[in-house]
């Protein structure tokens, strides 16, 4: 309501914007995204269908995810989530390393492809799956809901880096975490709509999974009253698995206005279509 020269805007920079914010905009030429994710831009619908979309596709972004995924699977690996819980019992029982081998990546996108790549040259069975087929060297890679269950058989520990669209929405649901290995790990790093949250703490309940590491919720901030908050078994971070870098986002959202405004087309384009 402050945009005094609506039809004086150009170039919108967005996050999660109020729905109507962006059609109030008339010669509107492009939108950026602040992040990586574009699920809450989409999401407003009167948002201009040929609108071109960016988002950020940043290498400290994508660093930032490897460092994350890195410190989860070692968490895990030397058990830090049972010593944590022997702690608290003052209970002393040392056990060696779980066997984590075999790692499943959902979404073979930017951060997907690089997490598969990173794990696969740290030596581990890396599979991953996507809505496309990929070919990533040393990955096993499957694609399109036939070749979910197959992708997922051998996982350890499930990474989830798809994007949210209407075609991932409640993904990890009963029957897909069914398909499961009992005692899978499951890492959701992408957005909280994609896990069907009933699902996922029934398969905490029954053993079906070992363990949740979550950084992304249906509602962020995550409500006090959600279980998630108390469950055994789940580890929770507040959405930081990978943040905009202020310094180098910038220069790419610079970059992409003066290409907006010499007509060439943007960087790192969304598919609208796709919706990613
Ligand atoms: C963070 O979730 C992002 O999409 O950049």
């Amino acid at each position: 309501p402050e945009i005094s020269q609506p039809d004086a805007v150009e170039f919108a920079v967005v996050w999660k914007q109020p729905t109507g914010a962006v059609a109030s905009l008339p010669n509107l030429k492009a939108l950026q995204s602040f992040g990586a994710g574009v699920d809450s831009i989409l999401s407003d619908l009167t948002l201009p269908a040929s609108l071109p979309l960016a988002r950020i596709v940043d290498p400290h972004l994508t660093a930032s995810m490897l460092e994350y995924l890195d410190t989860v699977l070692n968490y895990y690996r030397l058990r830090f989530d049972e010593f944590g819980t022997n702690q608290q019992q003052q209970l002393w029982k040392p056990r060696s390393p779980r066997k984590i081998r075999h790692l499943t990546v959902l979404g073979l996108g930017e951060l997907g492809s690089a997490a598969a790549r990173h794990f696969a040259g740290l030596g581990y069975a890396v599979s991953g799956w996507s809505g496309r087929l990929h070919q990533i060297d040393g990955v096993q890679c499957f694609a399109g809901d036939h070749q979910f269950a197959e992708a997922v058989a051998e996982a350890d520990l499930l990474i989830c880096l798809l994007p949210l669209t209407g075609a991932t929405e409640n993904l990890l649901n009963e029957a897909r975490l069914a398909q499961l290995k009992t005692g899978a790990i499951l890492v959701n790093v992408a957005r909280g709509a994609i896990v069907d949250d009933e699902a996922l703490l029934c398969a905490l309940q029954t053993g079906k999974l070992a363990a949740a590491c979550l950084d992304v919720f249906r509602i962020e901030p995550l409500p006090v009253e959600h279980p998630f908050w108390t469950t055994s078994g789940i580890l929770l971070t507040p959405h930081i698995s990978a943040v905009t870098n202020a310094d180098t986002a910038v220069a790419q959202i610079a970059e992409n206005y003066r290409r907006v405004q010499a007509g060439l087309p943007l960087l790192n384009q969304v598919d609208r279509t796709r919706g990613y």
